[in-house]
C-alpha cells in the first residue's frame, strides 16, 4: 500500500484500488499539494470536528460518493448535510472493505465553527488506528501527550505513526518524541506543523529528538510504501 502525506494532518492511503483520506483540509492549507477537484477518495476519516481537519469533507464526499468515518456526533452533523457517514466512538473498531479502523482517545477539542459564527458540538476528538494489509498505521489526530499511548502501542504494534509536533494546539516536538517512545512505532512521521504561525517548527529537530532514530519527514506529496 502507498501512504502519502499532504501537509497539515492530511494523510492518504491507497490500498487494493481504494483510497482513504484522513482529515482532508485542502482549501486554506497552503502547504498541501492536493486540489479538491483532483482528489478521488472512497473513504474520508475525520479525527475531530475542527475546521483544519474537516476541511473540504462535504464537497469531497458528495463529489466522490465517499463514506465519511468519524465520531458519531460529527457523523450525524455531516449526515444532515447529505453526506454518507459511518459513526464510531473511542475504543470502537469496525471492519470496512479496505481494512479495520479503531478510534483511540485524543486530548483536544472538537467544536466545528460555522460561517455564521456558531460552534457546533463535534463529539470527542480521536486518533485512529488503521489495520490494512497486515500493517498498522496510527494517526494521532490533534492531541497532547498521554501515557496510554504506551497501551496503544502494546496492544497494536504500530508500523507507521503520524504524530502532531506543532505545539500550541497539540504536542510540541519534545512531547511528541516521548509519544514516539511510548508508542514504539517502527516509523514516525511528524504532522500538524508550519501551516499557521503558532505551529511553526523545524521537523528535523523533532527527528533528532527520537531515541529510536525511527523518524522520517515527508514533504507534502511524498509517500511511504508499506
Ligand atoms: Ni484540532
Ligand atoms: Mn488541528
Amino acid at each position: 500500500m502507498k501512504v502519502s502525506y499532504h501537509g497539515h494532518s492530511v494523510v492518504k492511503v491507497e490500498t487494493g484500488g481504494k483510497t482513504i483520506i484522513v482529515d482532508p483540509f485542502i482549501n486554506g492549507n497552503e502547504l498541501t499539494d492536493l486540489k479538491v477537484n483532483e482528489i478521488n477518495a472512497d473513504y474520508i476519516i475525520l479525527t475531530h470536528a475542527h475546521n483544519d481537519h474537516v476541511g473540504d469533507t462535504v464537497e469531497l464526499a458528495k463529489k466522490n460518493d465517499a463514506l465519511v468515518i468519524t465520531n458519531a456526533d460529527l457523523a450525524t452533523y455531516l449526515g444532515w448535510q447529505g453526506v454518507r457517514t459511518h459513526g464510531m466512538n473511542i475504543g470502537g473498531a469496525f471492519e470496512f472493505d479496505f481494512g479495520k479502523v479503531k478510534m483511540t482517545q485524543a486530548f483536544h477539542g472538537s467544536g466545528y465553527a460555522t460561517s455564521d459564527q456558531q460552534i457546533i458540538y463535534g463529539g470527542m476528538p480521536a486518533g485512529v488506528l488503521l489495520f490494512i494489509e497486515g500493517k498498522t498505521i496510527y494517526h494521532a489526530g490533534d492531541t497532547g501527550l498521554f501515557s496510554d499511548m504506551k497501551l496503544i502501542g502494546e496492544l497494536h504494534p504500530i508500523d507507521l505513526a503520524f504524530l502532531p509536533i506543532g505545539d500550541n494546539f497539540t504536542m510540541g516536538p519534545e512531547d511528541a518524541a516521548i509519544a514516539a517512545e511510548f508508542l514504539q512505532a517502527k516509523k514516525v512521521v511528524p504532522i500538524h506543523f508550519n501551516t499557521f504561525p503558532p505551529i511553526k517548527q523545524d521537523p528535523q529537530k523533532f527527528i533528532q529528538l527520537l531515541k529510536a532514530e525511527n523518524g522520517q519527514v515527508l514533504k507534502p506529496g511524498e509517500s511511504i510504501k508499506l
